[in-house]
């Protein structure tokens, strides 16, 4: 067993996350599971076929589970719904456990059940896809999308403990990688421009099972810093929303088109953008953001807006949670490694941003 452990400061408390190849077995010493009077477990079909019996060695005593339908659309009120009455159904009171196996759809969703079910019981994430294991897990972001708007309902709440298998990436679809790298590009570009260039060094899919273990550790590390210091999001936790403002109006979009976008693809073409509107207001040069642009290309991420009205991507932002008085805001990069929130741009440029990049997407 290789085992890195974070502890990660928390304003009400901190948490244990553990990092490392064959955790499972060793989960309920890991989640300190005898100090819960129910253990309910929260997964998705596809992740309970792969990985559930692998979890289930190492936490031989399960009260009640739940296993949801894959995919960004079950990310909804119904499905909430759904795991309340099964813990309910279980029997789960304040002193339960909801331990959640999955990516960041069930792990987003569930967290939000367990924070809201008889005011908050405590839960734990088991993430297993990489968007999961180097952004989602860690942070306390916890909701579900609703009215067509990403994340319109939610909570913050911090998990009990975090674990980290890396094992589990041995069955994630090499698209699902790819996309994970694109929220790890985001840790490297916001925070760390060395980490940015070591992530550059080779295709996703050819490094080793240690090496993306030492990424997911340094991502874990990078993110949890910003969040410390603004759990709610007052102020600084905003730059890991890099990418983000024009990523989910993309990715909403998408689940109408007929070819939809995973999250982190949509975050990629939302980070090129940005990159473009933060050379627009004169932070960085053109050849940065050649290098972002050819870097993410290069990982096999898509980095161009595709052909959707301008008007919806303009109604989608203007819903994006860090806007204030009806301005959208973004976060911008100062530079490779450093990132500055609450800028403006102006509803031209912007326009002849996103026109720009559906025009390089029709050239390519
Ligand atoms: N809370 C946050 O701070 C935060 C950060 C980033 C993303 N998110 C959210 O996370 C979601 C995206 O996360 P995701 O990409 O994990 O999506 P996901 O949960 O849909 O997982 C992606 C797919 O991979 C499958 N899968 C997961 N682990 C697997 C494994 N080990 N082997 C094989 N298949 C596996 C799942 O069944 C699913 O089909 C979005 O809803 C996004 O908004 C939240
Ligand atoms: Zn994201």
């Amino acid at each position: 067993m290789h085992e890195k452990r974070l502890t990660i400061p928390g304003q009400a408390r901190e948490y244990a996350v553990s990092v490392g190849s064959g955790l499972f077995q060793n989960a309920s010493v890991l989640l300190g599971t005898d100090v819960y009077s129910k253990v309910f477990v929260v997964t998705d079909e596809q992740v309970e076929r792969l990985w559930l019996g692998k979890l289930r060695a190492g936490l031989p005593h399960v009260d009640g589970m739940i296993s949801l339908p894959v995919g960004e659309r079950a990310k909804s009120i119904e499905n909430v719904q759904r795991i309340w009455s099964a813990m309910r159904e279980a029997g789960c009171d304040r002193k339960s456990l909801v331990v959640i196996l999955g990516g960041g759809v069930v792990g987003d969703m569930a967290a939000f059940a367990a924070s809201t079910y008889m005011r908050g019981v405590a839960f734990a994430q088991v993430p297993t896809s990489l968007v999961a294991q180097v952004d989602s897990s860690v942070g306390g972001k916890a909701g579900f999308d609703f009215d067509g708007i990403k994340n319109l309902i939610g909570t913050f709440a911090q998990p009990a403990a975090v674990i980290i298998d890396t094992d589990t990436l041995e069955t994630l679809p090499e698209r699902e990688l790819v996309a994970g790298f694109a929220e790890m590009f985001k840790h490297g570009l916001i925070r760390d421009a060395e980490y940015f260039t070591h992530l550059s060094q080779k295709p996703p899919k050819d490094y080793t099972a240690a090496q993306l273990a030492d990424f997911i550790a340094r991502s874990v590390r990078l993110k949890s810093e910003i969040v410390a210091n603004d759990e709610r999001e007052a102020g600084e936790r905003k730059i890991v929303n890099f990418g983000h403002t024009v990523g989910h109006a993309v990715e909403a979009l998408s689940w109408e088109s007929r070819e939809p976008l995973l999250h982190g693809e949509a975050v990629a073409i939302g980070m090129v953008v940005e990159a473009e509107l933060s050379q627009f207001k004169g932070y960085l040069s053109a050849q940065d953001v050649q290098r972002i642009r050819q870097v993410l290309g290069a990982a096999g991420l898509p980095t161009a807006v595709p052909a959707y009205p301008i008007e919806k991507l303009f109604e989608k932002m203007a819903m994006d949670k860090k806007n204030e008085r009806g301005k959208v805001l973004f976060t911008l990069l100062k530079r490779i490694g450093e990132a500055i929130y609450n800028e403006t741009v102006s509803d031209d440029v912007l326009r002849r941003t996103l026109q720009g990049s559906m025009e390089r997407a029709h050239a390519d």
